[in-house]
């Protein structure tokens, strides 16, 4: 499977808002379409954003101002710009986009491995938020490749896999690639991630990154935070798995990293279902900042980075 590519002069990529009722394949063939895309959750996962921000410029055909459009349709994920300014850069924008796609398969095949190498034990159980599978990339995933490498090994005992609302990436994406690799999993409530930590019966957490600042702080889907805290609490190792393109040396730190605020609706309603009073207000992060001492180590496809 590719989560996204270039057929025929255009983007094809998953429609990820359909899963897992319906795998459904969307055409896009402007950068309007793709902005649309991108912010609907559509295509997302800081890789796939990097491969469609560097495949939208070569939809854009020197249209600066989509281009612009295309770099802010999502602030955290440090890979919509880095792939949108490669491509840029660019004589032959369409050729580096497809450059970029062919290295990400390359380097979540080699975090897989490396990850896979830096867990000890034999029958793993591994513990994970978020979606950063093969859905998040193009073919294979980073924290999630690293649990597919565990599973071809034979080392994985069993996944939990937390929710992840407000927009289920967990329940509905990581189940559904679990799934497909006949790894045995288990959907957990986000809120019983820390529990489960405490009461012990997980070996490991891994999670992907959205934008890894220079001193290491790691922005990531919201409710990371919480599971590095009770993973600290527990003394369960916290991997963060992402590629050398998430990490930004621009950002200091935590601090200067833009949280995605995606606003009430996805709150107080589930697919139009509403849960709350009508009027009510959230708030509603898409991340949070996990700091870097709570990180035992960062993998990504050419090294192991410490604190
Ligand atoms: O809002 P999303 O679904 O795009 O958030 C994705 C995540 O937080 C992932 O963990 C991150 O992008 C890494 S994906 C390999």
């Amino acid at each position: 499977m590719r989560t996204i590519d270039w057929v025929d002069g255009a983007i094809e990529l998953v429609d990820q808002t359909r899963l897992p009722d319906e795998y459904v394949l969307l055409r896009v063939e402007t950068v309007d379409e793709l902005v649309e895309a991108i912010r609907r959750l559509a295509v997302r996962g800081a890789p796939a954003l990097g491969v469609a921000g560097a495949l939208g410029v070569a939809l854009a055909r020197g249209d600066q101002e989509a281009v612009a459009r295309l770099r802010a349709a999502r602030p955290t994920a440090v890979n919509l710009a880095w792939g949108v300014d490669q491509a840029s850069a660019a004589a032959d924008p369409l050729a580096t986009a497809l450059r970029i796609r062919d290295e990400d398969i390359a380097a979540c095949r080699a975090m897989g491995e490396r990850g896979a190498g830096l867990i000890e034990g034999e029958r793993l159980r591994i513990m994970t938020v978020c979606n950063t599978g093969g859905l998040a990339a193009v073919e294979r995933g980073t924290a999630l490749g690293v649990v597919q490498t565990l599973h071809e090994q034979g080392r994985l005992a069993e996944v939990y896999a937390l929710e992840t609302r407000p927009l289920l990436q967990g329940a509905r994406l990581t189940t559904w690639e679990l799934g497909r690799m006949g790894a045995p999993h288990r959907l957990v409530a986000d809120s019983a991630g820390p529990y489960l930590l405490a009461r012990g019966g997980v070996d490991a957490v891994l999670i992907g990154a959205d934008r890894i600042a220079a001193n290491g702080d790691t922005a990531n889907k919201i409710g990371s935070y919480a599971l590095a805290l009770g993973a600290e609490r527990a003394g369960v190792p916290f991997y963060v798995v992402a590629p050398e393109s998430t990490i930004d040396a621009a950002t200091p730190s935590g601090d200067y990293i833009e949280i995605e605020d995606r606003g009430t609706e996805e709150i107080i309603a589930i697919r139009g279902v509403r849960l709350a009073p009508e009027g009510t207000q959230a708030l509603n992060p898409a991340f949070d900042v996990t700091p870097h001492d709570l990180i035992t180590a960062i993998v990504t496809e050419s090294r192991v980075i410490r604190p």
